[in-house]
């Protein structure tokens, strides 16, 4: 039963993202109240470690004052200024200055959204501008990942490769494809070039089948996060840009998740010296004090489109909103000067030398991550790799007992869990998550 009028009112009124409308749970939302670091503090006073960085996003951890007062002084000074009519302020001027300078080569035209989805729907557009400006309109196909996340916008949650996102909707296009990325875990030959060569074979036939002329980009995760947090090998994401390179097409990388030092580097392409040609970001942009995304284009892909002409019907009211632009240049001080990226470069071996002790519980099929980004993959069947069926119940389960333990982590609809902690994180931390993981999987009965 819902035991506050809170709980009661969000029944009534709030819409949540990616909720079940119907049927919701009598029991009402778990309403948080404060939080400090990594402990989140909920509106009973209950504490949990958070595993998951609100949703991977938190990555400078919560309560940095430091953060909160670069809000308010923008706040103060200038709330709100328009990017339209080449009016602008200083501190999204700054924030785009910064973002290029981060991210990997000529990625330096950085257009701002609110979060992911918008950054990945702007990438879309600007794609399909780049090519009709390019005198190439007919190349509408796009292709990404099975299990890829790209967002739900209309256009993005076809690109996304998760039924869920699907259903009900009408996507996939016609112009939208995916093509198999099973991981090391999931592939007959888990071997490092056995995955490389069959991720770019599957590209480059796609590709050939639909006509090459008549395709447009290619999209991909460096790490699948929500698809269950899925690590290809070294070595992948390098091969998937000479692939589309050999094929003409373009290039975008997704880094919603993996960017702000999520996989240990400021960006995952850093792993494997690439850059995209299109890439998104968000999240740690601003570790979700506000809201921020940004899709940055190459010198390639900016030119492509001013040289085209006329002006470029594509707009948000929000975009480079100054204060989110002062929040954003104050949490990548804090990762640079701040010793955050420093802390997750030190403590990420840790953290996966830890999580791997869960490798010899009858449960867990596969322990993977790359940074402070992982997955502990629960399996029915250990030898088999068979997973558990989304109906066996197992996700709201172990969710529950985790959370019982004090640990909040993602459980994806197979049980497998998913980690992205604050990258301040130390190493009782570390070892609390663990340990809590430990408790929860032993305490499931079947
Ligand atoms: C890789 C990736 N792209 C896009 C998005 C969408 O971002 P948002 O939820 O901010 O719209 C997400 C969200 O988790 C993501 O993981």
């Amino acid at each position: 039963m819902l035991t506050n009028s809170l709980g009661r009112t969000d029944r009534l009124n709030w819409v949540h993202p990616v909720s079940q409308w119907a049927g919701k749970s009598e029991e009402g939302p778990l309403i948080f109240d404060h939080a400090e670091g990594l402990w989140l503090t909920d509106n009973h006073g209950q504490q949990y470690l958070d595993g998951f960085a609100g949703l991977w996003c938190v990555n400078a951890g919560y309560g940095q004052k430091s953060v909160v007062a670069a809000a308010m002084v923008q706040m103060e000074k200038l709330p709100y200024a328009t990017g339209y009519f080449d009016f602008a302020s200083e501190a999204a001027i700054r924030m785009a200055e910064k973002v290029a300078e981060l991210t990997p080569g000529n990625l330096n035209h950085v257009y701002f959204s609110l979060g992911g989805s918008d950054a990945v729907d702007s990438a879309l557009r600007f794609i399909d501008y780049y090519w009709t400006a390019k005198g190439q309109p007919e190349r509408k196909h796009i292709l990404s990942l099975e299990k890829g996340y790209h967002g739900s916008s209309s256009t993005g949650a076809g690109v996304t490769g998760l039924a869920p996102f699907h259903a009900g909707f009408s996507v996939p296009t016609a112009t939208q494809h995916h093509i198999p990325a099973p991981g090391p875990y999931r592939s007959e030959d888990p071997s490092d070039a056995a995955v490389i060569a069959a991720s770019v074979k599957a590209l480059k036939d796609r590709v050939h089948a639909l006509g090459a002329d008549k395709v447009a980009a290619f999209f991909a995760e460096p790490v699948q996060g929500s698809g269950g947090v899925i690590v290809q090998p070294h070595g992948w994401l390098k091969a998937m840009r000479e692939a589309c390179d050999e094929l003409g097409i373009l290039f975008v990388v997704d880094e919603v998740i993996t960017g702000f030092g999520r996989t240990g580097k400021m960006f995952a392409q850093e792993h494997e010296d690439v850059q995209a040609d299109i890439m998104t970001m968000a999240k740690g942009m601003t570790s979700g004090y506000s809201p921020m995304g940004a899709c940055v284009l190459s010198d390639k892909v900016f030119d492509g489109i001013a040289e085209g002409g006329g002006s470029i019907g594509h707009g948000y009211t929000y975009s480079g909103h100054p204060v989110s632009a002062a929040v954003g240049l104050e949490v990548i001080r804090l990762y640079q000067e701040g010793g955050i990226l420093a802390n997750a470069e030190k403590q990420s071996p840790y953290f996966m030398q830890a999580l791997k002790r869960l490798e010899d519980h009858p449960l867990v099929g596969d322990v993977r991550g790359l940074g402070l980004l992982a997955a502990v993959e629960i399996v029915a069947d250990k030898e088999a790799k068979t997973p558990f069926a989304a109906d066996s119940g197992i996700s709201p389960k172990l969710f529950k007992e985790m959370l019982g333990n004090g640990l909040i982590a993602r459980c994806f609809n197979d049980g497998t869990i998913g980690l992205a902690p604050a990258l301040t994180i130390n190493s009782n931390e570390i070892d609390m998550i663990v340990d809590r993981i430990e408790t929860s999987l032993n305490a499931l009965t079947f």
